[in-house]
């Protein structure tokens, strides 16, 4: 038996796993930690100061007949004056990898020269690997397997269930040095079944004939090669986007926006897009306009200046409605719909990218749009790419290829196509009054759009005061957010292959592979993913994708525990399943190892990582795309029929009124623009509200939300609330008819 021969058997996953053992275990895990932080540390010491004389960056960028070539980056000029001597073709670099002077170079230890060198090459290929799909080349290494029959390899590794032999390898490769092999319990040639990835690489005789194969893999050094180069140019969703439009939007914060300039205009392919400020803020339509010319001229580039003045009410807008225009939220949604018309429909630009002054961006930043925006043209369901994941928090998000979709309009740093725009600039409501961007979620959701975004963000929030972000939580929140520092590998030219192979991202493949994975992976529970004195309760396997099924009100108890709420951010951003697809979440929880396993399976080993990643999809057990096994999903029940209620009413009124019950439960299916639509007339479109008494109408002509249909991202649904200004749609039991007199 498999069980007999497991790792640390008898150390931790029984009774006989003493105290003292796992205090030995612990201290030294501890100090293996500390002592691999701290070399770690050095190491990244020192690659920040290599020199990248070897490499060839003429290739990086290549400008394209009669543009001139930009200026260095501003920002590294400030901050190393004395770095003149840094040559035009290296300013990719500049601003993250040469921060240290030149003379404090230090030979970084093999592995991590060879990782830089690779650096340069592009980092995602055209093979997709892993459960959740990634075209992240395996650390450029390449695996050759020995088969050995009659033979098994002791001591399994992250395994759930026996598999195919091309399963087991994928993990057995992920899983790195810590796997020798995979060790099959039948072997039919290439079809070899029942395998399981396998620690040790020295077979050992099988009486049960069972089948090994021994792992070999290299570092490919000759990954950067010309061959490479020509590969990455072939992305058939890369698209030409000389002279879109990049329009930042901007108050009065000059700093912010000096910062926001000069981090964009660090980055070479900025020239190929025209660029655009929107300044909505009289007052300093001066001093912002100086700091612009300034940043412009020093980087020889024009930027145009748009203005947007103050809005007038309109004359059918009520007195809340009025107020409501002179606050934050009414200015900055004001702007949005300025620029969002000034770009599309005076202009008629066909894409724009949109950015507020307080973003920086990755270096990799435009070539994240340059690779996907043909994405947009073939998927209709698609409206945006975002360079923001809500949930990207650093340890969460660590593929630097892997995009995903998300059906939660994430927004900072987002290109948006003329064609979305023209529909919902139809639906845009006088007054969004919980912001544009709730406002933008609830038309994704209504039209059943989506946005790719990258799983570590492209764009990164700089400033510490904001008209929404304030709070030191918020600020702990935004540094908990993983940045990507990866150099853009695009050049000027019109094919743009940063990504790599992102044909996974069209509907129907995202869709398959997505039901695929849920179908396979080992289910939890969402109270397997809450802490313990601030530890997961762990009985999870690394790099093994596990399921979650769970329901929007478990949602807040296990933020945490997945990952997802980092520590002392509670209350700094509101609890919506953000980077959602439809009720999606994929989130790679970090594991400690130094934690048991009840299974005993991934038992600690002394030198081991000092942390894994489990890939988890929490998925909503109300889906609309049904991705759950028949008993897991929760469906509207059909004894249950929606009502429309009266202005005023709670939904226990309403179906009390009918001899009916409501229930609560049944509410979340109707928390949605469409079925809203049905019953009421939502004149003045669908928008997100917190309340308690959602999902609703606004008849009431006091309300700046009047004709609204109201839905929530956030609030529970219950039964018994109501406001004495709008309509509740509710879910009554549909009574059994009483048993009717005979025929006439
Ligand atoms: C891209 O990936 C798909 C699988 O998602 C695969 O079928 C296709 O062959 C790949 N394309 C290239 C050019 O390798």
């Amino acid at each position: 038996m498999i069980s007999s021969r497991r790792r640390g058997k008898g150390k931790c996953d029984s009774a006989s796993c003493t105290r003292v053992a796992m205090a030995v275990l612990v201290a030294a895990n501890l100090l293996l930690c500390f002592i691999f932080g701290f070399f770690h540390l050095q190491h990244v010491e020192a690659a920040q100061a290599i020199d990248f004389g070897e490499l060839d960056f003429s290739k990086l960028y290549d400008p394209p007949p009669g543009m001139s070539t930009p200026e260095l980056p501003n920002l590294a000029r400030d901050a190393q004056s004395q770095m003149e001597a840094v040559q035009p073709t290296t300013r990719i670099w500049s601003l993250t990898n040469l921060r240290k002077e030149p003379e404090a170079v230090v030979s970084p230890s093999p592995p991590m020269a060879l990782a830089l060198r690779l650096a340069s090459c592009p980092v995602c290929g055209n093979q997709i690997l892993g459960q959740l799909p990634t075209p992240l080349k395996k650390r450029a290494i390449s695996c050759e397997w020995k088969e050995v029959p009659n033979t098994f390899l002791s001591d399994l590794v992250g395994v759930v269930a026996p598999d195919r032999l091309s399963a087991a390898k994928d993990i057995c490769t992920e899983f790195g040095s810590a796997c020798g092999g995979v060790t099959c319990s039948r072997s039919q040639g290439s079809d070899a079944f029942g395998c399981t990835a396998r620690a040790s690489a020295e077979p050992r005789a099988s009486p049960a004939r069972e089948v090994s194969y021994i792992k070999d893999c290299k570092f490919l050094e000759a990954d950067c090669d010309e061959e490479a180069v020509k590969t990455a140019a072939s992305n058939p969703f890369a698209k030409d986007m000389r002279g879109t439009a990049i329009v930042i939007l901007a108050h009065n914060r000059e700093a912010d926006l000096r910062n926001c300039l000069e981090s964009l205009l660090s980055i070479p392919e900025a020239a190929l897009f025209t660029l655009h400020v929107s300044l909505d803020d009289p007052v300093a339509f001066a001093t912002m306009g100086a700091t612009i010319q300034r940043v412009a001229s020093a980087h020889a580039v024009h930027i145009h200046v748009w203005k947007i003045y103050e809005q007038k009410p309109g004359d059918d807008y009520n007195s809340e409605m009025q107020k409501w225009t002179k606050m934050n939220t009414g200015k900055i949604a004001h702007h949005y719909w300025q620029v969002f018309e000034r770009a599309f429909m005076e202009e008629h630009f066909e894409q724009v990218i949109f950015a507020e002054e307080d973003l920086l961006f990755s270096p990799d930043f435009l070539a994240l749009f340059r690779s996907t925006a043909g994405l947009l043209d073939q998927d209709p369901s698609l409206w945006c790419v975002s360079a923001w994941n809500d949930f990207g928090f650093k340890g969460t998000a660590t593929d630097h290829c892997r995009l995903q979709r998300t059906s939660y309009f994430p927004g900072l740093g987002f290109l948006l196509p003329r064609s979305a725009w023209l529909k919902i600039r139809e639906e845009w409501p006088a007054a969004p009054t919980m912001g544009w961007d709730y406002w933008m979620r609830v038309a994704f959701r209504t039209f059943g759009k989506e946005c790719i975004v990258p799983e570590v963000s492209r764009s990164h929030h700089a400033a510490a005061k904001g008209s929404s972000v304030s709070t030191a939580k918020q600020l702990r929140l935004f540094d908990a957010m993983a940045f990507a520092d990866i150099p853009s590998t695009c050049v000027a030219t019109d094919s743009c292959n940063h990504f790599g192979n992102i044909s996974y991202l069209m509907e129907q493949e995202y869709e398959s592979w997505m039901r695929k994975v849920i179908e396979d992976a080992p289910r939890l529970k969402p109270s397997e993913l809450r802490l313990q004195n601030g530890k997961p309760l762990l009985k999870k396997l690394p790099n093994i994708v596990h399921v979650v099924p769970f329901q929007r009100e478990e949602y807040a108890g296990m933020a945490e525990g997945a990952g997802l709420l980092p520590r002392n951010t509670k209350g700094s951003i509101p609890q919506d399943l953000r980077s959602e697809h439809y009720g999606v979440i994929v989130v790679q929880e970090l594991v400690h190892p130094q934690y048991c396993p009840s299974t005993g399976a991934m038992a600690p080993k002394v030198g081991r990582m000092v942390s894994q990643h489990v890939p988890l999809l929490l998925v909503d057990r109300r889906s609309p795309r049904g991705y759950l096994q028949e008993d897991e999903q929760l469906r509207l029940e059909s004894d249950f029929e929606v009502i429309a209620g009266g202005q005023g009413q709670s939904c226990e009124d309403v179906c009390k009124q009918r001899r009916s019950s409501c229930d609560k439960n049944q509410l979340y299916f109707l928390n949605d623009c469409n079925l809203l639509r049905k019953h009421f007339a939502c004149e003045a479109g669908c928008a997100h509200q917190v309340g308690k008494e959602l999902p609703v109408y606004v008849p009431d002509s006091f309300q700046p939300t009047h004709r609204q249909c109201l839905l929530t991202f956030i609030s529970p649904m219950t039964c018994e609330a109501k406001h004495p200004s709008t309509a509740r749609l509710c879910a009554c039991r549909v009574i059994a008819p009483a048993p009717t007199s005979q025929r006439i």
